[in-house]
């Protein structure tokens, strides 16, 4: 693993992991964040090969770090490699944040929570009054952003993905949780698709299509309407999605990955030092990064 906690000044003692990393803008985020707080340390990335979480948790730990992001695709193995995870990371199946406390390793996950925030901030409205819509639920991302909002208690969930036995998998835990009724899955076909569509208020892409213009559409365009909320789960430095491009051109209200990059940022945060995060700063930071 590539790092020397010793060469950074301010020290480091935050750390985004995944494989790979160096295009993560998580450090431009959380440094302005730390300095504007007042807090003496540097938010580095390590790249950690697949396996080796629990070595690299180790060492964090041995340095004096307070805490770790783990992005793709260590979010599940990390989950089995800390000292105890809350409900709510358990429930999500995956870890995205490393709390180091008194040399314990305590899992939590702040993507669920940033999802709900980015709703409430983009279109200013809880899941709780949402039928909620998910493409590529089989996924990490997905089986995030479909528990919590079986947690917030959606009025409906329709869990959509190419491989159709994985969501069916993914339904059966939802409806277990007992917190959402009518919990129903589909293919990623146009046909089951666009009637779907119909009958939801927030449409999710939490596929990871989306970053060339050119990727496959994941919903006919003539399925988006005018009231519909979309969400993209992916961000594009250079451009709009074409979920995103394609709900824009019909007056959908949307949101892009970027938001919930922030909101699961300042949720980490508020783990690792009690206190609100400094969003503005935050959100100054990750323009900036993308921008540049
Ligand atoms: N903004 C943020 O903060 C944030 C946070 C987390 C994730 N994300 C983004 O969310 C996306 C998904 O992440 P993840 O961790 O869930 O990835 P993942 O675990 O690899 O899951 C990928 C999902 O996309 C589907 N998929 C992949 N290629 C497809 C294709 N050609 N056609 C249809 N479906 C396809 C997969 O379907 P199958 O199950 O059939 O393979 C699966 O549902 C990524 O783009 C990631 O960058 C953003």
């Amino acid at each position: 693993m590539n790092w020397d906690a010793g060469r950074f000044t301010p020290p480091a003692r935050l750390a985004v992991i995944g494989d790979p990393i160096a295009h993560s803008r998580s450090p431009q985020m959380h440094n302005p964040a730390l300095q504007a707080s007042g807090i003496d340390a540097q938010y580095i990335r390590v790249q950690v090969p697949v396996g080796r979480v629990a070595e690299a948790f180790r060492q964090f730990a041995a340095c004096g770090f307070l805490g770790v992001n783990i992005t793709i695709p260590h979010k599940f193995e990390a989950l089995s490699e800390v000292d105890e995870v809350d409900e709510l990371a358990a429930a999500l199946g995956a870890v995205n944040t490393l709390v180091i406390r008194d040399g314990r390793l305590l899992g939590r996950n702040s993507d669920g929570p940033g999802f709900v925030r980015s709703v409430r901030e983009a279109f200013g409205v809880g899941l709780a009054d949402l039928r909620v819509l998910i493409l590529g639920a089989g996924g990490g991302a997905g089986r995030a952003v479909a528990v919590q909002s079986a947690l917030e208690g959606c009025g409906k969930l329709v869990l959509a993905n190419r491989s159709i036995e994985k969501a069916e998998v993914l339904a059966g835990e939802i409806r277990a949780l007992g917190r959402c009724r009518d919990v129903t899955v589909l293919g990623l076909t146009d046909n089951e698709i666009a009637p779907a569509a119909a009958d939801v208020d927030l449409i999710v892409n939490a596929t990871s299509l989306g970053m060339k213009s050119e990727d496959a559409r994941l919903l006919p365009a003539a399925a988006m309407e005018a009231r519909h909320l979309v969400f993209d789960m992916v961000y594009r430095p250079d451009g709009e999605t074409p979920l995103l491009a394609d709900a824009k051109a019909v007056g959908a209200r949307t949101v892009d990955g970027l938001t919930l990059l922030l909101h699961q940022g300042a949720i980490s945060f508020e783990h690792w030092f009690g206190r609100p995060a400094p969003l503005d700063v935050m959100r100054k930071g990750l323009r900036e990064a993308v921008a540049s």
